[in-house]
């Protein structure tokens, strides 16, 4: 009942030639029937990919929005600016952007306000370090993250939010959780969700992110909280990333 969302995060990497190669090989490309597949590039490669995916299966994606709409602040992109190029999804609080950036739970709330404002999904990311694993609060970090947004929004705004697990310890490091692992991680946030609202915690789309590739992505996908992948390394590979999304089925 939850339609599964693979998301490419091409993080600061990609090229014009790559956008237009993915748009050429997923035009025919044979792919799960209910499957939503989201690329995520670069901001200057946007217009490109919202040109090169139409007639395609790919929806866009942006890595981050300011929480305003416009104003002086050099470098900066709106969520009003992203939505004049198709863009349907948005990345919120990544860990890099968290620990390289400064963001802080409060501007990860405000960015995912501003991303629901204009119609964008916002795919709140979340993860513990390794640190807070081994110190055994994985659980109180992932759900004080989630909550922090969560418990702050009205009923129909939660029910667009997109959940990203990500192990800070799993991502670009080729050390993927185990299936378990993140299914235990993932059915705490569900079961977290279900103490606002039970149906809203049976939709919700929470995905998986840290070095999933072509090879461990079908048995992870397999775990039932886990609706989907946010992949990184493995989203700049053709085919990799085809066949992750085939896994998806
Ligand atoms: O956004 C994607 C994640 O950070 C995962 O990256 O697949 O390279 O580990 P990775």
């Amino acid at each position: 009942m939850r339609t599964p969302l693979i998301a490419g995060n091409w993080k600061m990497n990609g090229s014009a030639e790559l956008i237009h190669a993915f748009g050429e090989r997923f035009r025919d490309a044979t792919l799960p029937a209910a499957l939503d597949i989201a690329v995520i590039p670069p901001f200057p490669y946007l217009h490109a990919a919202y040109q090169a995916f139409q007639g395609t299966p790919l929806t866009l994606g942006a890595q981050t929005l300011n929480p305003l709409n416009s104003g002086a602040h050099t470098g900066e992109v709106s969520g009003r600016m992203l939505k004049e190029f198709g863009v349907t999804y948005v990345l919120i609080g990544h860990s890099e952007r968290r620990q390289l950036y400064q963001e802080t739970d409060d501007h990860v709330y405000a960015r995912t306000l501003a991303a629901l404002n204009v119609g964008i999904v916002p795919i709140l990311c979340v993860g513990e370090t390794l640190e807070e694993r081994d110190g055994g609060s994985t659980m109180d970090v992932v759900l004080r993250q989630v909550g922090h947004v969560m418990a702050r929004l009205e009923p129909e705004q939660r029910e667009q939010v997109v959940i990203a697990y990500e192990p800070v310890w799993a991502i670009g490091t080729g050390r993927t959780a185990t299936p378990e692992q993140a299914q235990d991680v993932m059915s705490g946030i569900r079961a977290y969700q279900g103490e606002f609202d039970a149906q809203l915690a049976q939709q919700l789309r929470l995905l998986y992110g840290g070095s999933m590739n072509a090879k461990n992505a079908a048995e992870l996908l397999a775990q039932p909280d886990i609706d989907g992948g946010l992949v990184g390394g493995a989203s700049l590979k053709i085919d990799d990333f085809h066949a992750i999304c085939q896994s998806a089925g």
